[in-house]
């Protein structure tokens, strides 16, 4: 049987006239290249060893929230909240700060907080849950970190971006990371191209064990939506390919509707239609993987020996069925 290959539209076939370059980047990929990106990042021993790096990078992490407060900074009498803390990769960082200031971790994952929880006291970690709201009150954290969190949050990142808002105090600091410009080759498969990224979310339904879903997000984006919330203050380029941001929260009252609509900028449209693009592409690749498992699937089923021992059944069924179908001249 032929086997289908990873059929697909052609650059030419999807380029959007007036945008030359909203499409270019993943049309130009070849779907075997697609999907090659794509086992390399859903390989579990790939996987595992970008895990231990991660957690080997924890001190330059630590070194990198304190490189972005502000000189002054200090924890003694002030809460923290790490946000999506994970295993508490940064947290056990600051255990001794935790004697003097009071460090939170939250996750959504159980065995991440069990983790956390071994290391308290002096740290405080809890369960939350996908969606806002946390069980803090309003106004009660001097400082918010989310490392690599909102990276991953699709549907619920503006959500959160809120809630991490509500929670701090007036004048509140949230560091908050996100990536694109340093790795969009890598998750993306294609060059870095800052007029066709506003929120670009990639691999929307893959699971948190395969490394959940790639949020790419460029400096103007972030500027003209989380910037409604806070006050970019600063943005530290490149630290473990991520940009981290520096947020000091306004006093305004917003809605999540609020700090999603676009801003006047042309190039949120062109992101929107980018972003669809890759949608569209990742579609495509799902198909023609589903249809070669299918392929080999049917191919291994063929050939095994119950097929082959079966076959003069079902062709005498095959012709019983076609003379039971002819019509009948008798009446
Ligand atoms: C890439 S890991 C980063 C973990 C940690 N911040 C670090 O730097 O090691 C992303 C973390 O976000 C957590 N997470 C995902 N969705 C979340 C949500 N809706 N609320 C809180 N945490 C979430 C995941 O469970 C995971 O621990």
């Amino acid at each position: 049987m032929p086997r289908a290959g990873p059929a697909g539209p052609r650059s030419s076939d999807l380029r959007f006239a007036g945008s030359p370059h909203v499409c270019e980047g993943p049309d130009t990929m070849a779907h075997d290249d697609v999907r090659l990106l794509r086992d390399k990042y859903e390989d579990p021993a790939q996987l595992q060893s970008v895990y231990e790096a991660w957690d080997q990078m924890a001190p330059e992490t630590r070194r990198a929230l304190l490189e972005l407060l502000p000189g002054d900074w200090s924890f003694t009498g002030r809460r923290m909240l790490d946000f999506g803390c994970g295993s508490g990769r940064t947290l056990r960082h600051f255990l001794e700060e935790a004697e003097t200031g009071e460090f939170w971790g939250v996750d959504i994952d159980p065995g991440y907080i069990e983790e956390v929880q071994q290391l308290c006291p002096p740290l405080r970690a809890e369960l939350c849950g996908e969606a806002p709201p946390l069980r803090f009150e309003s106004s009660s954290f001097d400082l918010a970190w989310a490392i690599s969190v909102f990276t991953h949050l699709t549907d619920q990142s503006i959500p959160w971006l809120l809630e991490l808002h509500r929670v701090l105090k007036r004048g509140g600091l949230l560091i908050a990371t996100y990536i694109g410009r340093w790795n969009s080759e890598y998750v993306a498969g294609e060059p870095w191209d800052e007029d066709r990224v506003g929120m670009n979310v990639l691999r929307h339904t893959q699971p948190w064990d395969r490394g959940g879903p790639t949020v790419l997000m460029s400096d103007w984006w972030v500027r003209a939506h989380w910037g409604r919330l806070f006050e970019v203050v600063d943005v530290a380029p490149n630290i473990h390919n991520m940009s981290w941001a520096l947020l000091r929260r306004r006093e305004v009252e917003l809605t999540v509707a609020d700090i999603e609509a676009p801003a006047d900028d042309r190039r949120e449209y062109f992101a929107a239609r980018h972003n669809l693009c890759h949608a569209q592409k990742e579609i495509e690749v799902t198909q023609a993987l589903s249809q070669r498992w299918l392929d080999d699937l049917r191919d291994e089923y063929e050939s095994s020996i119950s097929w082959r021992l079966t076959r003069p059944l079902r062709s005498a069924r095959q012709k019983a069925r076609a003379l039971s179908d002819r019509p009948s001249h008798r009446s």
